[in-house]
């Protein structure tokens, strides 16, 4: 047999045979087969493996068998090829439109029985969800088409092939194609027929499509019906019984808008739905009707009126298990988790999601921009040239993609934006999807950040723009020249409403700096808020050779070319588990802004369209942590943007435990995301007595000494402290070296607030550099006192001239132990410092460490950039679960303004440390671990960190903030930590 024609592979034409048009993915009582379940399936290494599997006889008895949907990267266990991970590198040649001979080719075949009574049917319709990147489909070995766009339905008229009783489908899908070089997105290749595949027995009178574009204005909707039908479905009638609406149109010239009253409108907040029917004869489609009006006036952007503020997450579709294949439970369960963590947008990056995702979204309520499947960054590495924005060639391709999106999604009420692709640099083929769409939706505006002059695009976007730069394209009269733009152009974008689609890039430990990027939003109404990149790590379920399971990232499944743990940045773990950033953003975005003024609160709601009659303010008062009292406050309800000041609780002070009050707003009553009680937002006041730190008593009987020393619970040999409270104990070293975080190793230039001198090097190269992580001793002195022992240190790193004195100094103070360290650097260190603070090992033993109790900020770790969502407190946490398991072992742990710690033993305190402010109130942090930071810096995946019972204390006069420069700023000035002298002031007893 001769081998295939597969010339059809590199040809950017995006369809073939009887692909029919896009239209709308509507809920039908016409019939329907699902033909999700095991498939017949032959992996070919090209695309040149015979067809003979198409014919309806072929004997596929020795084939695999496959679920549809999925990727068979991820079934077979590797007997079917291994994910790629790239970001912007194609892991092909870039020889457009072509792509290499070795192109793995997975051939699909079923059998279907068809009903009897489809032979009804006018029209037998097969469709695709999703099927990655290019395939063609045969019915009872008749060629019927093929079509690419991975993430966009396509459906194809299968009339004349079927017959009633058993049929075959056969489907040939490649993994590359031409259309590789328009779906290059930032995430894995993961080919397969991923969604769902589907036969619809299309009825003859039935109707087609139908849009209902549903406004509000001034408390009424007003619903535009289009109706695509044959003449002979008509009359076709429109119900929505909620509101008594009855609509029949007996042609299809009476099918014109209409008004319904007084409606409830749609918005993120309040996402009202009414219940709607389109019926013939022969078919009812049934719809769920949100009434909003979407409008750009000036350079605001409004829903029903009113400014929208996006608290948004970038969104994939990524499993660790099933990539990128639907589970709508899954699904639902993340989005409730969105709103429990007061997220109200998604971007779906960077491709329609599943159809079923956009019911839940108009359900649950979010903003929500469309994107289209479309992404050709690889071009970057050639200087753009041969982009397909750009080239005629593929203009029937982009125009194809867009109609698929916005046909398949045009009725939700949730989507506000319709957003053209990513990261595809610029070109006419973008400005003819605009303009399609213009013509099309005149109800959504649309978006494409790689339009940067504004020339066919609606609203301003931009991603990880810096916060001086954001504040400058928010300020009027501001000249500052914007990216890529003459002063005309930046003119124009200025008159525009203005988002990030991405910002806050959250990979590893970080971001820091999301109030700053909020209190913009605050200041310049221009600006709408953005979309944090990203929502989730896309990890993927593996394990090593010897069975232990880890998320996978780039490289892990041999790669040729890959980008490593880059596609590791949400504020999900792969495992659903929120991590700090999350809560951190939670409470940076909170919907009510409440400030202490006085004896008063203020109370302000942020919100769009919902009052605040669903919450409760719940007010706590804690001396040290203990919880004395707790009430209600009575605050009135208040329309979006209302304010209103109400009198405080009596707050009884303590003399000697500090006093906070708090104030949680809660929810009244359950919803569909989160139980009654839920808490939306919280702030704190301190009340507390200004008490005194003791002061450091002066000693001047200092004389050398030897041997061994005892004072109080602390043993110590040759100046070195060996027991503690009975227990061995080794330390305190100076440790200034923190595991990296994904944002230190960041090597962007974007530093010009910080340091333009490590522009390009990443701060972790410099720490390495400078040996941090291997800083070496030198003792100087041991002296003792009355009651006191001071030794000095000289530490630095092999090859360096550069050093930090340590003083340490121990006494006993009454009945408690105080441990004073003084730092103070040389000159010249060059960098910022990733920590100032000691290190103390407790090893395993009879009794070992394994958890802490501690009045301080927590629950969660906090940065001097990331602490809006900390909060003064006590806590309790054991070993491991102060450590946050990052995708790539990094820094993790670091608990602020410590005041009390307990170290405990299965829950029994062994070492009380109370932890002194030094002399300008500053008080330091703590990290308890299993592992130092020398050894999770050595760790790619946390398998490989050595098991380890031995605890690490660390305390911290200061740490470096996280910034975001993994992707985006360096971290900001003021938390940026510059060598300096430090003192920590420790107080230590027994139990
Ligand atoms: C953006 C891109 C995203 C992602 C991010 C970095 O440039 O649009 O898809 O790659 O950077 O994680």
């Amino acid at each position: 047999m001769p081998s295939p024609d597969t010339s059809y592979v590199s040809d950017p034409t995006p369809g073939r045979g009887a692909l029919r048009a896009a239209r709308s993915w509507l809920h039908s009582d016409a019939p329907s087969l699902s033909l999700n379940g095991p498939w017949r399936f032959r992996l070919s290494p090209t695309a040149r493996a015979a067809e003979d599997f198409a014919a309806e006889g072929f004997d596929d008895a020795g084939w695999d068998s496959i679920p549809v949907p999925s990727h068979w990267v991820l079934q077979g266990d590797g007997a079917h090829g291994r994910p790629i991970y790239t970001n912007v590198q194609f892991p092909f040649p870039i020889d457009p439109p072509h792509v290499p001979d070795e192109n793995p080719t997975g051939d699909y075949r079923r059998h279907v029985e068809l009903p009897a009574a489809w032979s009804d049917a006018e029209r037998v319709v097969l469709r695709f969800d999703g099927v990655e990147s290019l395939f063609r489909v045969w019915v009872n070995g008749e060629e019927i088409g093929g079509a690419s766009g991975s993430r966009l339905a396509h459906e194809f008229d299968v009339t004349s092939a079927v017959r009633p009783g058993d049929n075959v489908v056969a489907v040939r899908v490649h993994q590359w194609s031409a259309a590789s070089y328009v779906e290059d997105q930032d995430q894995w290749w993961l080919p397969g027929i991923f969604r769902d595949v589907t036969l619809l027995a299309r009825p003859a009178g039935g109707v087609e499509d139908v849009w209902l574009r549903a406004g509000f204005d001034d408390g009424q909707g007003r619903i535009e019906p289009e109706v695509t039908a044959g003449a002979s479905a008509f009359p076709v009638t429109l119900r929505l019984p909620e509101l008594g609406v009855e609509q029949v149109w007996a042609s299809p010239a009476d099918v014109t808008p209409f008004d319904v009253g007084a409606v409830q409108p749609w918005s993120a907040e309040v996402p009202r739905l009414y219940d709607v029917t389109v019926s013939t004869a022969a078919e009812t489609v049934a719809l769920r009707v949100g009434f909003r009006t979407v409008e750009i006036r000036g350079d605001r952007f409004l829903v029903n009126g009113r400014r929208v503020v996006f608290h948004g997450m970038n969104r994939h579709e990524t499993h660790p298990v099933r990539g990128r294949v639907f589970d709508e439970e899954h699904a639902r369960a993340d989005l409730a988790r969105m709103k429990r963590f007061n997220v109200n947008a998604i971007r779906t990056s960077h491709y329609p999601p599943h159809p079923r995702l956009l019911d839940l979204a108009d359900e649950l309520g979010f903003w929500v921009v469309l994107e289209c499947d479309l992404e050709t960054h690889g071009f970057d590495a050639v200087g753009w040239a041969g982009n397909p924005s750009d080239d005629p060639a593929w203009r029937e391709a982009y125009l194809d993609r867009v109609r698929r999106t916005v046909e398949r999604d045009k009725n939700h009420p949730s989507i506000v934006l319709w957003s053209l692709g990513n990261e595809a640099g610029t070109g006419s083929n973008l400005a003819a999807m605009s303009a399609w769409v213009h013509a099309r939706d005149t109800g959504r505006p649309v978006h494409y950040e790689g339009d940067h002059t504004g020339a066919y695009t609606d609203v301003y976007s931009r991603m990880y723009a810096s916060v001086p730069e954001v504040r400058q394209i928010g300020t009027d009269g501001s000249r500052a020249p914007l990216l890529n733009c003459t002063p005309a152009q930046g003119a124009r974008q200025r008159t525009k409403p203005f988002l990030l689609c991405e910002y806050a890039h959250a990979m590893g430990n970080g971001p820091g700096a999301l109030d700053q990027y909020e209190a913009l939003v605050h200041e310049h109404p221009r600006l709408h808020g953005g979309f944090v990149w990203e929502w989730r790590d896309h990890g993927i379920a593996t394990t090593t050779a010897d069975g232990t399971p880890y998320f996978a990232y780039g490289g892990d499944f041999g790669e040729v070319v890959h980008d490593g743990n880059f596609v590791m940045d949400g504020m999900l773990l792969s495992d659903d588990v929120p991590t700090p950033s999350l809560y951190e953003f939670k409470a940076v975005v909170q919907p009510l802004r409440l400030a202490f003024d006085g004896d008063e609160l203020v109370v302000t709601s942020l919100r769009h369209s919902a009052d605040t009659s669903d919450l409760r303010f719940h007010w706590r008062v804690e001396h040290d942590g203990a919880l004395v009292d707790a009430g209600e406050l009575d605050v009135p309800v208040l329309a979006p943007g209302g304010s209103a000041r109400v009198p405080l609780p009596p707050v009884p002070v303590a003399k000697d435990a500090e006093t906070w009050l708090t104030v949680d707003v809660a929810l009244a009553a359950a919803t569909a995301w989160a139980d009654q009680g839920h808490v939306l937002a919280t702030a704190q006041l301190d009340r507390s007595a200004a008490r005194p730190a003791p002061a450091v008593r002066p000693r001047t009987d200092w004389r050398p000494s030897e041997g061994t020393l005892t004072l109080g619970i602390a043993e110590f040999t040759g100046g070195s402290l060996t027991r503690l409270a009975g227990r061995p104990v080794t330390g305190p070293r100076l440790e200034l070296f923190r595991a990296p975080t994904d944002n230190d190793e960041g090597a962007s230039t974007e530093v010009e607030e910080s340091d333009a001198s490590i522009a390009g090097i990443s701060n972790a190269a410099l720490w390495r550099r400078d040996g941090l992580d291997r800083l070496t001793t030198r003792r100087v002195a041991v002296e003792r006192a009355a009651d006191a022992l001071r030794t000095v240190d000289r530490v630095s790193a092999a090859n360096s001239g550069l050093w930090v004195t340590v003083e340490t100094l121990w006494s006993l103070e009454g009945d408690e132990l105080e441990l004073r360290v003084e730092t103070a650097p040389s000159s010249g260190w060059p960098t910022v410092w990733p920590r100032i603070g000691i290190r103390f090992e407790l090893p395993d033993g009879a009794a070992p460490v394994d958890g802490a109790d501690w009045f301080g900020l927590g629950p969660l770790e906090s940065y001097p950039d990331s602490l809006r969502a900390a909060r003064t407190g006590r806590f309790t946490a054991g070993v491991r679960e102060l450590s946050v398991a990052y995708a790539r072992p990094q820094e993790t742990g670091h608990r602020s303004a410590l005041r009390q710690l307990t170290l405990t033993s299965a829950g029994t305190g062994v070492v009380r440390i109370a932890a002194l402010p030094d002399a300008r109130g500053r008080r330091p942090g703590f990290t308890l671990a299993r592992h130092t930071p020398q050894q999770i810096a050595r760790a790619a995946h946390p398998y490989q960190l050595p098991e380890s019972a031995t605890s690490h204390l660390i305390i911290d006069a200061a740490q470096h903030g996280l910034g975001s420069r993994a992707c985006g700023p360096d971290v900001w000035p003021d938390f940026a930590l510059r060598p300096e002298s430090r003192t920590i002031r420790l107080r230590l007893a027994a139990g």
